[in-house]
């Protein structure tokens, strides 16, 4: 399996409630390998951007809307296989949903307060990844 990076974010209520430590110390544990991190409070239209392939679900304005509702920590995760993985260790996005042991069944309190997002796939992972950070803030 190649050696993957993937982009995640620690949504703005679980790093309001404290959840940051938790949560990175999860993703350590699981082996990924943070090369980039960065806290940020996202404008409306910065988590728009983000989020422009939900632009036409019925969910978009509320998403955007909570992604701005204070700092979100966003990280580039390095590891074998980590985009799947990565999505493994979160769960189904719904958390009610989600298997034991998730991070989203263990902290998620709905599909739209879901604690963390993570890339689904190589190319939107480059997007994501290009959109928060450029090459001299990977390390
Ligand atoms: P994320 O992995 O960040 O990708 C898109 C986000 O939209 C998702 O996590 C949830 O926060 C949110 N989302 C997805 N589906 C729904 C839904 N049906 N209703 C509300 N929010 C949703």
């Amino acid at each position: 399996m190649a050696i993957e990076r993937t982009l995640t974010i620690i949504k703005p209520d679980a790093v309001a409630g404290k959840l940051t430590g938790r949560i990175v110390e999860r993703l350590e544990r699981e082996n990924f390998r943070i090369i980039a991190a960065k806290l940020v409070h996202l404008t409306q239209s910065q988590a728009e951007g983000f989020y422009a392939v939900h632009r036409e679900r019925p969910f978009f304005s509320s998403l955007t809307k909570y992604m701005t509702e204070g700092p979100v920590l966003v990280m580039v995760l390095e590891a074998e296989d980590a985009i799947r993985r990565l999505r493994t260790v979160m769960g189904a996005t719904d958390p009610a949903q989600a298997a034991e042991g998730t991070i989203r069944k263990q902290y998620g309190r709905s599909i739209e307060r879901n604690v963390v997002h993570g890339s689904d796939a190589p190319e939107t992972a480059r997007f994501e990844i290009g959109y928060f950070f450029n090459a001299l803030e990977i390390a």
